[in-house]
């Protein structure tokens, strides 16, 4: 039984997503894109929170900082995503209309995705004070956005 089901499992996986993206690319409901937006940045929060809070003093550096710190930075390359056309106006999102215009919110994505890779690099070197210095800079990509853009 055992070595079909490695095809089987294959063949199973391939088919789904297979499906997935089908789906995705014929229809962008809006409840899925808000669904996307708030739990990608509830990721964020989940992996940045830990680091920032050592940095404040309120707890231990995390083992896997460095992973953390990448890990945002890949959210960073795919929040836009969630910001994409047809999105600009979803029941329940917090997110200012003149964000979707706006050069400046493209940008600080990408703003967030350097600071977090230079904190990925600071962690990978166990450099305590250089971790500090690089949290106050995601910070402040995060602090800048939603000041302009996300609703009070
Ligand atoms: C380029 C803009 C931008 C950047 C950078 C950004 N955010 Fe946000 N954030 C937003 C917007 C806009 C929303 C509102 C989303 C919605 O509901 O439509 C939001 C929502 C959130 C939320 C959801 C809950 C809430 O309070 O609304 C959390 C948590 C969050 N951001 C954390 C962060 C953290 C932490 C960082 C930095 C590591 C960050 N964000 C960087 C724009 C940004």
């Amino acid at each position: 039984m055992r070595f079909i089901s490695k095809a089987a499992v294959a063949a199973v996986f391939a088919v789904t997503i297979a499906g997935i993206a089908s789906q995705a690319v014929a229809q962008q409901k809006p409840d899925e894109a808000l669904k996307m937006r708030q739990g990608l940045f509830q990721a964020v929060k989940m992996n940045f929170g830990p680091i920032g809070a050592f940095a404040q003093g309120k707890g231990a550096l995390p083992a896997d900082a460095a992973a953390k710190a990448e890990n945002v930075a890949a959210l960073a390359r795919m929040l836009p995503m969630a910001f994409a056309k047809g999105t600009e106006a979803l029941p329940g999102s917090n997110t200012k209309p003149e964000a979707f215009a706006s050069a400046d919110f493209a940008k600080g994505f990408g703003m967030m995705e350097e600071a977090a890779t230079k904190l990925a690099a600071a962690a990978k070197a166990g450099d305590e004070a250089g971790i500090k210095a690089a949290v106050g800079d995601v910070g402040k990509t995060c602090k800048g956005c939603h000041d302009n853009f996300r609703k009070e």
